[in-house]
């Protein structure tokens, strides 16, 4: 059993600068309060930083808070990591991370991610879960898409990551932005092996 599985899930959030900062918010609370998870490094972008401020309007002068301003407690098994930092633990495949999902994920940083380029921890920390063939998620948000987003993905789908683009179902009935907000993050976490009690399951027609 690796170490990390002996003491909880260790798993990696980015945030990037697409849409959807509410998703990343939605995910980090369910983590934060799930007792498989033992710790959540979190990464956010410039440009995430600066979705986190337009649509959420969190800002923290010390990017440390930035996961309690986010989930509303006291996020203590949350380490908010800075992007510029590619010595952080978390560049390393020895570090025992077991999943990273990219939420919401920008068309940039898919492109980086599908390209190799690892020159900020975000991408270096995608590109370390590539080569150990650890689940990588990456919840893309463009649209319309052009046909480098498309080969994008198709190249790193081919790479072993997961792309689950930011699109929110309605066949449940979602009666609330929260509901809608909620099922996609649940959808998420089902991905890297945290199925969560309260995904709505389809269970055929009545
Ligand atoms: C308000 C705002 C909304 C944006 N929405 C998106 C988006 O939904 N998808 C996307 O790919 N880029 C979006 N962008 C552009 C990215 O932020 C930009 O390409 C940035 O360089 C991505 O950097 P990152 O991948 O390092 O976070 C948006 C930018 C702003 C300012």
């Amino acid at each position: 059993m690796a170490k990390s599985e002996a003491k909880g899930r260790t798993i990696t959030i980015g945030i990037t600068g697409a849409s959807g900062a509410i998703y990343a918010q939605s995910v980090l609370r369910l983590l934060d309060v799930d007792p498989r998870v033992s710790r959540v490094y979190f990464i956010a972008s410039d440009a995430g930083l600066r979705l986190l401020s337009t649509e959420l309007k969190v800002v923290a002068a010390d990017p440390k808070k930035l996961p309690s301003l986010l989930t509303g407690s006291a996020a203590k098994k949350i380490e908010c990591l800075p992007n510029k930092d590619i010595g952080a633990s978390i560049a390393s495949g020895s570090a025992p991370v077991d999943a990273m999902a990219v939420i919401p994920c920008s068309a940039g940083a898919l492109g980086a991610i599908a390209a190799g380029i690892a020159n900020d921890l975000l991408t270096r920390a995608a590109d370390v879960c590539l080569k150990e063939r650890r689940p990588l998620v990456l919840c893309l948000r463009e649209t319309p898409l052009n046909r480098i987003h498309l080969e994008n993905m198709l190249r790193v789908h081919d790479a072993g990551a997961t792309v689950m683009p930011a699109m929110p179902a309605f066949y449940y009935g979602p009666k609330t932005l929260g509901d809608m907000i909620e099922q996609f993050a649940y959808r998420v976490l089902a991905q890297p092996g945290l199925p969560q009690e309260k995904q709505y399951r389809w269970k055929g027609k009545p």
